[in-house]
């Protein structure tokens, strides 16, 4: 094979309650790349489409080629490739625009060289490009990114990374509006402190989620949607979210928070229906403010990163 074209997924971090530590992944949208194996040993970014023009061509600061010369680096391959990268979705949205296109990149290569490593293994390779882009190798967009599924990062250090079954009538409502919100200044506004209060609070919703997820139980789901250190903080960034997320509830979603860094919103729902009509009413209030919204309505991708052709 020398040529391969690659789909890497959307992500939601965080999913309200799990700071850098919960992660899911959708069918929709997600970054497309072209890899050809090249004759020499470049790595050559040739073109990048859907970006407006903002990301760099140099493959040293671009979150799709840092990743691929981690990876070379530690099979100790020499190899080039000239990378096409299509953005299929904004950049500084809270889908996980990075990791998208660090996936999909890393992925592709070690499906041209024939998988010299498990694809669970591209993981570290991948979070690289998440610290160019951001600043900082989490792995809560990139984890989901790479394996599909909800993802929960158990520790960073060593790097425990596991993925949590999902009821089969899980929908996920995600509601972009059209303004950027920068991932590493949503981080700087964080605090550092988190009361015993808080604390106690916050890690009642993360077990009340995984075992409501694991148990396909919805109301426990939403009951454990409550996010006491992040969500406040963070929301003065995203105008309308309290009537967005009002209007969400209101219309039968289990629950409503910020997608990542922001500033897309996510809800999740119980049935394709109820997601459907709560994206709706979610883009409706954005845009009753003059904010351009789009909508996405997906189940979970347990899949990850996919194989769209091969040539060669
Ligand atoms: N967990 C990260 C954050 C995800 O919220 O800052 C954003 O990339």
């Amino acid at each position: 094979m020398d040529s391969i074209r690659v789909f890497a997924p959307a992500t939601v971090a965080n999913v309200s309650c799990g700071f850098d530590i919960f992660g899911l992944a959708v069918d929709n949208p997600g970054d497309e790349v072209i890899v050809r194996k090249r004759k020499d040993d470049k790595i050559v970014i040739t073109q990048i489409t859907g970006d407006e023009g903002k990301l760099t061509l140099d493959p040293l600061r671009n979150a799709v080629s840092v990743p691929i010369f981690k990876y070379l680096h530690q099979l100790n391959r020499n190899h080039g490739f000239d990378i096409e990268l299509h953005k299929q979705m904004p950049l500084g949205s809270g889908l996980g625009s990075s990791s998208a296109s660090s996936v999909a990149g890393v992925f592709a290569v070690n499906e041209l060289l024939g998988k010299p490593m498990p694809v669970r293994d591209l993981l570290p390779f991948a979070m690289e490009g998440e610290r160019v882009a951001c600043g900082s190798a989490h792995a809560d967009n990139v984890a989901p990114a790479l394996l599909g599924g909800f993802v929960v990062v158990r520790s960073y250090s060593p790097l425990d990374v596991f993925k949590i079954k999902t009821p089969d009538d899980l929908y996920v409502t995600i509601v972009h509006p059209d303004i950027e919100v920068n991932t590493k200044d949503a981080r700087h506004i964080l605090r550092n402190e988190v009361s015993m209060k808080k604390t106690i609070s916050q890690m009642g919703n993360v077990a009340g989620m995984i075992t409501g997820l694991i148990t396909s139980d919805y109301e426990l789901i939403g009951r454990s949607m409550v996010d006491y250190i992040i969500e406040p903080i963070r929301s003065i960034l995203i105008p309308q979210f309290f009537e967005v997320k009002m209007a969400a509830m209101d219309n039968g979603a289990l629950g409503c928070s910020i997608s990542g860094a922001g500033p897309s919103v996510f809800a999740f729902s119980k049935g394709l229906e109820t997601a459907q009509k709560v994206g709706a009413v979610m883009k409706k209030q954005f845009e009753k403010e003059g904010i351009v919204a789009n909508l996405f309505v997906s189940g979970i991708n347990e899949v990850g990163p996919k194989m769209l052709e091969q040539g060669g």
